[in-house]
């Protein structure tokens, strides 16, 4: 209730807000972190897609996917792929760190060190706590990140940014005043043969991504056995073709993932199987793969609980068989096959597959995911090559009613009780103090402070049941790289 009042008061008394904003961090503009193809290898030949990281002075280059379900930052040992020099393991990995060429690494002991201490470690792992400089491609850079280095990543796949509930990376950012606040938007760009970049912006979302109204979905209902934060439900799959449609998914409803780290789809083996079907799929053929004749024509229907519905257009998910060269470029490499985007599980223990929606469906969606509002949005994504420069995203950010910043760091976590950012927030809209405007916010107060409360309401589980569920480790099982070069089961283990 104290929040609301707070709140109320900046509505009421501009100025007011004004001084509260200055001492919190939303004059921070929105980190725009493009998606796109990153050059990992001193010697230009390694070339990784994925979001760009200068890590260690001098600074090498990394590239990192989009992770949902990480809270650290892993990165591969240069050991791990003998040299420097081996590019396709350089690329597949998406970059390496090598500890000694930068002055600037700090080891830590695991209790002292001040990344996520939420990651599970797996038994093979061997993994070295650390704290290094790290520059992003804007001018903006912080001191002592939190990193692990790793080498128990498997090879050929690349290392993950950090995008999970107790991200050392969101943390990081925010408290060095690199980004506004905690909440992100991403658009995971387009990985069909004529390729877009994608974009994901930390403390805030970028509009002219967004071409439709946002849909909006509860954090927090861990119906599943991984520690994946947004989980949907599945209610339709509807495979069209020209002349006939066919539902793939039968009677029960299926919770899946949202998750970038991985671009394809993982349905139940049940799912694969009448998609198999219906497509003619001839199982002498690797994977989900068929000959150029037999391509699958039809588009995909994709509906969520709420009636939020996607079509997966054919161009997208059907095309011809791609992998990694020997530079670690993804290249087509048998034009006689297509393959889809679909992971090819159909002979899986159904209770092992951990359903997902990847990449290609963030293709489609553009996902905003604010953890501390105990919800994520989901709305159609603008596709197509446009111009969004960073001018164009717009913050998510209400102003940290707290002290002044200089003092101790990060909020207890009893102020995650209360919602700090609700939604998106456009700052400003209301700046006159005419007796209307008042009457209109406040009602808009009310309603929304009642929403979050409904909100809180639904927050209660996550880490009890969390302890429970013996949260595995999926770090290592899944990248743009694995899914594409082994067009086979990956289990999210
Ligand atoms: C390159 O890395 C791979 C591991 O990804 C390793 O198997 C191979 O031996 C390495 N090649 C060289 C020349 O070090
Ligand atoms: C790591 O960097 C050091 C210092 O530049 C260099 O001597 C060493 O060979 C590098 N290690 C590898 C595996 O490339
Ligand atoms: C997760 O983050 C919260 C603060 O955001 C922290 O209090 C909690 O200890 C973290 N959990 C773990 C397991 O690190
Ligand atoms: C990341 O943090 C969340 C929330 O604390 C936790 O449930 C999840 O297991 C963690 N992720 C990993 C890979 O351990
Ligand atoms: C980098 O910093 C300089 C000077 O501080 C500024 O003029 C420039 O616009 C900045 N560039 C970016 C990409 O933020
Ligand atoms: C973490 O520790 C490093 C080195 O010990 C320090 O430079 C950095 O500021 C710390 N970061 C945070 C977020 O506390
Ligand atoms: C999907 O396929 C059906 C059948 O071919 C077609 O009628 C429909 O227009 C397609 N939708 C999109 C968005 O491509
Ligand atoms: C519909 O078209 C597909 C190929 O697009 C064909 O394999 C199938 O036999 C057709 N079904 C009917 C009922 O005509
Ligand atoms: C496809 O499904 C039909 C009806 O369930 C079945 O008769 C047929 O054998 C299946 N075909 C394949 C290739 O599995
Ligand atoms: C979704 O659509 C179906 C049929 O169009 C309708 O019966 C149902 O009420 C809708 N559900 C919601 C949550 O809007
Ligand atoms: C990224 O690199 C791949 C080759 O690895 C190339 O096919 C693709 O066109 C590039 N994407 C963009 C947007 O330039
Ligand atoms: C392409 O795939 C087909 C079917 O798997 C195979 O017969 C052919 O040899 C492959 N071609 C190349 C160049 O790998």
């Amino acid at each position: 209730m104290a929040l609301f009042w707070i709140r109320l008061s900046l509505y009421i008394f501009p100025f007011l807000r004004t001084v509260i904003a200055a001492s919190g961090n939303c004059d921070v503009a929105p980190l725009s972190l493009p998606w796109s193809n990153v050059t990992v290898s001193a010697n230009g030949v390694a070339v990784a897609r994925g979001l760009e990281l200068g890590i260690g002075s001098p600074n090498q280059i990394f590239s990192l996917r989009p992770s949902t379900t990480l809270n650290n930052t892993r990165l591969s040992n240069v050991l791990d792929c003998g040299s420097e020099a081996n590019t396709s393991c350089v690329g597949g990995k998406g970059g390496v760190y090598n500890s000694s060429k930068s002055s600037t690494c700090s080891v830590s002991i695991k209790d002292r060190w001040n990344g996520s201490a939420a990651d599970t470690e797996t038994a093979t792992g061997s993994y070295v706590y650390l704290n290094d400089f790290i520059d992003f491609q804007s001018n903006d850079s912080i001191w002592g990140f939190p990193l692990v280095e790793d080498s128990d990543l498997v090879s050929g796949t690349q290392s993950g940014l950090p995008l999970g509930q107790n991200s050392s990376f969101l943390a990081a950012v925010t408290e060095a005043n690199v980004a506004p606040s905690k909440a992100w938007g991403l658009w995971a760009g387009d990985r069909s043969l004529s390729p877009i970049d994608g974009a994901l912006t930390i403390g805030g979302y970028d509009p002219g991504r967004v071409a439709g109204n946002f849909a909006t979905f509860p954090l927090g209902t861990w119906t599943l056995q991984q520690p994946c934060p947004l989980q949907v439900t599945v209610i339709s799959i509807m495979y069209n073709q020209p002349n006939e449609s066919f539902e793939l998914l039968s009677s029960e409803n299926m919770v899946a993932c949202i998750e970038p780290f991985q671009d394809r789809f993982t349905f139940t083996p049940d799912v694969v199987n009448k998609f198999a079907n219906v497509t003619s799929y001839d199982s002498s053929y690797r994977g989900l793969t068929y000959p150029v004749a037999q391509a699958p024509d039809g588009n995909m229907t994709i509906t969520l609980e709420n009636n939020y519905t996607t079509v997966i257009s054919n161009s997208k998910f059907v095309a011809l068989e791609r992998g990694s060269d020997q530079f670690g470029h993804f290249q087509i490499t048998n034009s006689s096959v297509v393959e889809t985007e679909i992971v090819y599980n159909a002979q899986s223990d159904p209770s092992t597959v951990q359903p997902i929606l990847g990449g290609i469906f963030l293709t489609f969606n553009y996902l905003v995911v604010d953890y501390e509002s105990g919800h994520f949005q989901l709305a159609p994504a603008v596709q197509g090559n446009q111009h969004t420069g960073s001018q164009a995203v717009r913050a998510i950010c209400t102003p940290t009613p707290t002290s002044n910043p200089s003092s101790s760091s990060s909020p207890p976590l009893s102020s995650q009780n209360k919602p700090r950012k609700t939604g998106i927030i456009v700052g400003g809209t209301v700046g006159g103090v005419a007796g209307l405007a008042i009457m209109g916010v406040l009602v808009l107060l009310f309603r929304r402070h009642r929403q979050q409360r409904r909100v809180q309401e639904l927050r209660i589980e996550p880490s009890d049941r969390g302890a429970q569920l013996s949260p595995n480790v999926l770090s290592v099982t899944s990248s743009e790289e694995a899914a594409h070069s082994s067009p086979s089961e990956l289990p999210l283990v």
